[in-house]
């Protein structure tokens, strides 16, 4: 790159538009960066700059845009076609569901699935309600913000983490929730009080200076509210049992201190570190109205023209001069002739899919496993949790088989509410898809009373069950990619086989979010585009 430095006499302005011309759009910022014009890396940490394709880039070359057939509706097979279209490719969408947004499904009153065990549901939430049974929540840091703005989709706070949400553990044996800033209080308390008292007795002297054990036990003391004699002896961030008001009235701090045994036997520190988490960390998003704002806003930015729903891929073949995909809807079998392809598939259901695109990407797609996750949708007439417990939004995490039970982000204060009453995994998801939905809400229903007492159940309207890995066309919430996406196995997947090109969550190093979607898909949109900039 060249030195911003070394070029004395030439103005910041022409310099950088030089160093545009030479060095393209992320040479351009980097050096924007470096003389202080533009965000640096810490301030604004992102993928690899990316430049959507333009009708201009066409200008001179004397060549057109191309005819791109794309496999699947999901979030990479729309962003694909509609940054492919920003340039005037032709493209086509084949999806085989009745919608578009793959995995991501909000569900609404009228909604109706049918899963590969045959269970038919009908969601009854009232007007308003929904739950996202896919991607439900956005770190400020993805690029699925950036396509919000863009879109024109308004976001809001999605909250992930609640001092006043509940953790249960029952195995440890809790009969009542905790709440997690008492339980914050105690662990971290009694962790800072056995460090500071370590250091006290000299367990540190190899590892810190005196000075530094000082500042350390000055940390500690503040960090765990320790006392004098650095002993952890609870305090007002337990919380109260009466909270503190107008004169006179103090508050009645929670009493019942538990011991250090208990704390850590009771294992609820188990649960702190996600909110650390990169993908986790506060603050989070949410699209207003439910997370398929964002396939319906890249949808009608594609054209609905230029989607077929209803349009299950039978066979992609690879021509050398170009691609054929047949695909059958409603009953019928076409084909679509195409200059390139992009699979944008979850790779267990690609890998169903005949082709001649070699062993090598069949092995690779093989590789790929599909992982479970399942929802259920408990709608409330009440807001009793906002009502009696003073919870807004948030999770509440438990060793039960519903796993994590979230608060709604949105409708504070209504009248109603959805409640996730479970978003689990693995095993536990796949023992509820097992069941009726009907028996799935009274499993997760008895697993809520044990929390929140009777009003779980008696106050419930209705539910709605989802399960990804029972879900047609899709069979998988995400994926696991052994090795990392990077591994040499999936080369073919990674570049082009011929002229088929491959994107999606899990060909990225955020298989199971929204942002592994978007970049992927500009990945093979600029792959795609040079090569026919250069063909
Ligand atoms: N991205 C998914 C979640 O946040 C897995 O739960």
């Amino acid at each position: 790159m060249p030195q911003p430095q070394s070029r004395p006499g030439t103005s910041r302005r022409s310099f950088l538009r030089t160093v545009g011309l030479t060095g393209g759009a992320g040479t351009m910022f980097a050096t924007m960066g470096a003389l202080g014009l533009a965000p640096t890396a810490q301030a604004a940490p992102r993928e690899q700059p990316f430049r959507a394709p333009k009708p201009s880039d066409f200008t001179l070359t004397g060549r057109g845009a191309a005819k791109v057939v794309i496999v699947g509706g999901g979030i990479a097979g729309l962003a694909s076609a509609y940054e492919l279209g920003k340039a005037g490719y032709d493209c086509t969408v084949l999806e085989a569901r009745d919608r578009t947004g793959g995995r991501n499904f909000t569900v609404r009153g009228g909604d109706s699935t049918t899963d590969l065990y045959g269970n038919t549901q009908r969601a009854r939430f009232s007007e308003g309600q929904y739950m996202n049974a896919g991607p439900a929540r956005l770190p400020q840091w993805m690029v699925t913000l950036d396509y919000c703005r863009e879109l024109g989709v308004p976001v809001e706070v999605f909250t992930n983490s609640n001092a006043d949400a509940y953790l249960f553990n029952e195995s440890a044996g809790m009969t009542e929730p905790m709440r997690y800033r008492t339980a914050k209080a105690d662990v971290y308390g009694y962790v800072s009080e056995l460090l500071a008292k370590a250091t006290d007795k000299g367990a540190l002297d190899k590892e810190l200076t005196a000075a530094d054990q000082e500042k350390l036990v000055e940390f500690l003391k503040d960090f765990g509210e320790l006392g004098d004699n650095l002993t952890y002896e609870g305090g007002e961030r337990r919380g109260y049992t009466t909270v503190p008001a107008a004169a006179g009235t103090p508050g009645v701090p929670l009493d019942g201190i538990p011991t250090a045994s208990e704390v850590f036997a009771s294992g609820v520190g188990r649960y702190f570190s996600f909110e650390f988490g990169f993908d986790q960390a506060m603050l989070m998003f949410q699209p207003v109205g439910g997370m398929d704002r964002i396939p319906r806003a890249l949808t009608e930015a594609i054209g609905a023209r230029r989607i077929r729903t209803g349009a299950v891929v039978s066979r992609i073949t690879d021509k050398g001069s170009g691609v054929t995909v047949t695909y059958t809807q409603a009953g019928r079998t076409s084909s679509i002739d195409a200059d390139y392809c992009i699979g944008a598939l979850p790779p267990n259901i690609l890998a169903k899919v005949p082709h001649n695109l070699g062993p090598g990407v069949q092995s690779a797609l093989e590789a790929i496993t599909p992982q479970s996750a399942g929802k259920i949708g408990l709608e409330y007439r009440s807001r009793w949790w906002e009502l009696d417990h003073h919870i807004y939004g948030g999770i509440t995490e438990t060793d039960q088989d519903v796993t994590h039970i979230w608060h709604p982000s949105y409708g504070f204060h209504g009248e109603r509410g959805v409640l996730i009453g479970y978003y689990n995994y693995g095993g536990d998801a796949d023992a509820y898809a097992k069941l009726t939905p009907g028996e799935r809400e009274k499993r997760a229903v008895a697993a809520g009373v044990k929390i929140y007492g009777e009003k779980y159940r008696t106050e419930l309207a209705s539910s709605f069950s989802h399960h990804w890995r029972q879900t047609p066309h899709l069979e998988a919430a995400w994926h696991d990619t052994p090795g990392g996406p990077d591994d040499s196995r999936y080369k073919p997947l990674n570049e082009p086989t011929g002229r088929v090109y491959f994107a999606g969550d899990w060909l990225s190093y955020t298989d199971a979010w929204q942002h592994g979607a978007f970049t992927s898909a500009r990945k093979a949109v600029t792959a795609l585009h040079a090569r026919v900039l250069s063909a």
